[in-house]
């Protein structure tokens, strides 16, 4: 209340000042609206800060509160590592449910919301809070629960026109910095836990058996039998001078860790997913083979090989670590959803504007 009729002072002393200006230019330095403004803002900082001695307000501002409504796959951790990992702190993180009707924003993910929507938070739901539809899954892999199409005030996926798009980006150097390529022992790897049909693995699979008819690729993983210790995950990739980042579903902005992994860890990621142009938001284009770029997958084997040969050719595609750097996310199972909620902590403490989220799922599917 009183920081819009704060506002409207501000603009009347404005016309005033601006109509003084016209007659009176000198006038104008006498009372600048800034002072003028300048001098109604301590009191109204004053309503809302602690108590100062003599020195300046210090402006102790509450943080917002992050209520998370349901724990993803139950995979817990501890609140304090979005600061630790992320240097996130700008809400206050909690999973206490009685915290509800003070809660600022509630995080509800997705897959752990149950069909007749009989789990979510308790009817009325205060006038200030805003609702967090969490989804980090590609459309394949989402299920179209009815009703929660207009819930939401706030989306958080993976896809960058989210309100919240999670996502571990590259940071740019402040200097220039040698990049050294970890030695390499293989040419092709590949690590692949998920293999479930139904999750839309089989283009990359019907790929993989392709390719592997015209190069050896050193698979491990789950689906392979062959499960990989988490503390080998980056020396392993690491160890291959490419590595293939096939994602299981292929749609915008879905490029995962798989891509996160051979970039953080120093080696070359052969991708399939949405066009290269999509990974060009990301990273440049000579960081990474996209299968798209060649015919079919003897022609790409052909390609791998012929770089295994040329050094000078196969160091090119490092060229871009003088000025970015790739940071190596988090590989634990029950890590799995520290980045995406700390990041929509991060956006809580930074956003306080009213919005609405209207027709999530045709926004997500269509
Ligand atoms: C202001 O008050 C606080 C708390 O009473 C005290 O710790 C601090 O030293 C005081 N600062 C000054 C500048 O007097
Ligand atoms: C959040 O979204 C709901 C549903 O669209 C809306 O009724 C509510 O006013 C919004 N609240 C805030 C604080 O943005």
């Amino acid at each position: 209340m009183s920081s819009t009729s704060g506002t409207s002072l501000c603009r009347l002393a404005g016309f005033v000042v601006l109509a003084g200006l016209i007659s009176f230019t000198v006038m104008y330095f006498w009372t600048s609206p800034l002072t003028i403004c300048q001098s109604l803002q301590p009191t109204l900082k004053k309503k809302n800060s602690e108590k100062s001695n003599n020195s300046l307000p210090v402006a102790k501002e509450e943080k917002p509160i992050l209520l998370l409504w349901f724990w993803p796959e139950n995979y817990f951790f501890d609140f304090s590592d979005c600061k630790t990992f992320y240097n996130y702190d700008g809400c206050e993180l909690t999973d206490d449910r009685s915290l509800y009707s003070n809660a600022d924003a509630v995080l509800l993910f997705h897959k752990a919301i149950s069909w007749d929507l009989s789990n979510l938070p308790p009817s009325p739901r205060p006038l200030f809070q805003k609702w967090i539809w969490f989804n980090v899954e590609s459309p394949t892999n989402t299920e179209k629960k009815p009703g929660l199409e207009n819930l939401f005030n706030l989306t958080l996926s993976y896809r960058e026109d989210a309100d919240i798009p999670v996502r571990l980006r590259l940071t740019t150097n402040k200097k220039a910095e040698a990049f050294e390529i970890p030695k390499k022992e293989k040419l092709i790897c590949w690590i692949v836990s998920n293999n479930s049909p139904h999750t839309g693995v089989n283009t990359r699979n019907s790929y993989f058996h392709e390719l592997s008819k015209h190069v050896y690729v050193h698979t491990y993983g789950k689906a392979y039998g062959t499960f990989l210790d988490y503390k080998d995950y980056y020396p392993t990739i690491a160890s291959c001078k490419f590595y293939l980042s096939f994602e299981n579903s292929i749609h915008k902005d879905y490029i995962t860790e798989k891509f996160n992994g051979p970039l953080a860890a120093g080696t070359v990621p052969v991708v399939m997913g949405p066009p290269r142009r999509n990974y060009e938001k990301f990273v440049p284009g000579d960081a990474f083979i996209h299968v798209d770029d060649f015919p079919d997958p003897k022609s790409l084997a052909e390609y791998l090989k012929q770089l295994d040969m040329d050094d000078d050719a196969y160091h090119r595609y490092f060229n871009w670590r003088t000025h970015l750097s790739a940071r190596p996310h988090l590989i634990l199972q029950n890590q799995e959803f520290i980045l995406a909620i700390c990041t929509a902590c991060d956006h809580v403490g930074r956003h306080k504007e009213y919005r609405e989220a209207h027709d999530i799922y045709e926004w997500y599917f269509n």
